[in-house]
């Protein structure tokens, strides 16, 4: 007896395939171009966006908290093409041997609605959360600032340090955070960076002589990083960890002595250090800095507040900013058979059916 040869299942039709960059293939291409590269074309993607800021659709991100974290969904159009990116983060997970932040997303065209894109993005979420602190301290911080603060030493942390490195110039980084085992890891990293690396043994020790100083702890309840008299006249802070709602680092003093600058106040007013504040405690938009429409940094004395939580439009950005390097770094991203597309599109079950098993 011989066996009956197998039906040929119908093969995947091209538009089927949808561009996937795994974790492995983000490495891959970032160090192609070049991390401090990288870093300096998505501040400068992040920033064109910025300047074209009433073209895209804006909403809140859609949260789902929990006792322990939160889970995000951050869409954005701009009309041509449509991101989001799934976010979480859980403080905790650390502990657990997990990551604080993990994220993945895609982009599509809005004229069908296929998707062009299918990436991770937890990689790309520290690149793109990075270069928005040198675009808010490219157009707010002193000029010539060399010397920068980093309070909480995780997973964003040497990007940090790295972006205002590409982008501001900063030379030295002075390090700090509760666990001096992550403080030890930014120092090994950062070593042969270019950057003078100062790991201190307090954040009143890391913000001394510092020009910037960056934020980005994660706890999942009202902190005091940043105590009002660490912050001296002139300096420019990033703060980015706190980016949930009873999740924040700076003491309200600061927030009443410093000008605030923000991404989408609708969002910042839930998530951002400014939840400390009254509802029409004043901020600026920084697209509106960007675009000469509001004023940003007016004298040496000002304290300017970058209060960062992350906008989906940084995220679109992003994805763009990958999806254009897709199109010379050919062969990094697979193909994946995402999109059922039957050859008569209204034949979505008899495309089912040639699958159907025989017997
Ligand atoms: N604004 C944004 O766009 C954006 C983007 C990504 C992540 N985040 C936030 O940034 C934060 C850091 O993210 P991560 O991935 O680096 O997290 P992580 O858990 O890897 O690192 C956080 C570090 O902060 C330290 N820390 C906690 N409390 C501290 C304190 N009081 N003083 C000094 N250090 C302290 C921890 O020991 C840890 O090393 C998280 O809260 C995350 O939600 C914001």
């Amino acid at each position: 007896m011989t066996d009956k040869p197998a039906t040929p299942r119908p093969a995947p039709s091209a538009q089927a395939f949808v561009p996937f960059v795994s974790v492995d293939a983000m490495m891959r291409l970032v160090h192609r171009i070049g991390l401090p590269t990288a870093l300096a074309q998505l501040t400068d993607r992040i920033e064109g966006d910025f300047r074209r800021w009433p073209e895209f659709d804006k909403t809140p991100r859609v949260a789902a908290h929990s006792e322990i974290g939160v889970i995000e969904l951050m869409p954005t159009s701009d009309g041509t093409h449509y991101a989001f990116k799934y976010v979480n983060g859980h403080p905790s997970n650390t502990r657990a041997g997990l990551q604080t932040v993990t994220a993945f997303g895609v982009l599509a065209r809005v004229a069908t609605g296929y998707p062009l894109l299918f990436a991770e993005m937890t990689l790309l979420t520290a690149l793109r959360t990075a270069a928005t602190s040198a675009l808010a301290a490219r157009h707010l911080a002193p000029k010539g600032a060399k010397v920068m603060a980093m309070i909480g030493n995780g997973a964003q942390a040497e990007f940090q340090a790295l972006a205002l490195q590409a982008v501001v110039g900063i030379d030295t980084v002075r390090l700090y955070d509760t666990d001096a085992g992550a403080t030890a890891k930014c120092v090994r990293n950062l070593a042969g960076s270019g950057l003078s690396v100062i790991p201190c043994t307090s954040a009143e020790e890391a913000v001394q002589g510092a020009q910037i100083i960056t934020t980005c702890t994660a706890d999942k309840r009202l902190a005091t990083v940043l105590h009002d008299n660490m912050v001296g006249a002139g300096v420019h802070i990033n703060a980015i960890g706190g980016d949930c709602p009873g999740k924040t680092e700076l003491a309200p003093a600061i927030l009443a002595r410093a000008s605030t600058f923000v991404e989408y106040p609708p969002q910042t007013r839930i998530e951002g250090e400014i939840q400390q504040m009254p509802a029409e405690h004043p901020v600026t938009e920084l697209w509106q800095v960007i675009t000469g429409q509001a004023a940003g940094r007016a004298s040496d004395r000002q304290i300017t507040l970058f209060d960062g939580v992350g906008f989906a439009i940084e995220d679109f950005s992003a994805l763009m900013w990958l999806h254009e390097a897709l199109g010379t770094e050919t062969g990094a991203a697979q193909m994946l058979d995402l999109i059922a597309d039957p050859d008569d599109p209204r034949d979505l079950y008899g495309m089912l059916m040639r699958s159907r098993p025989e017997g």
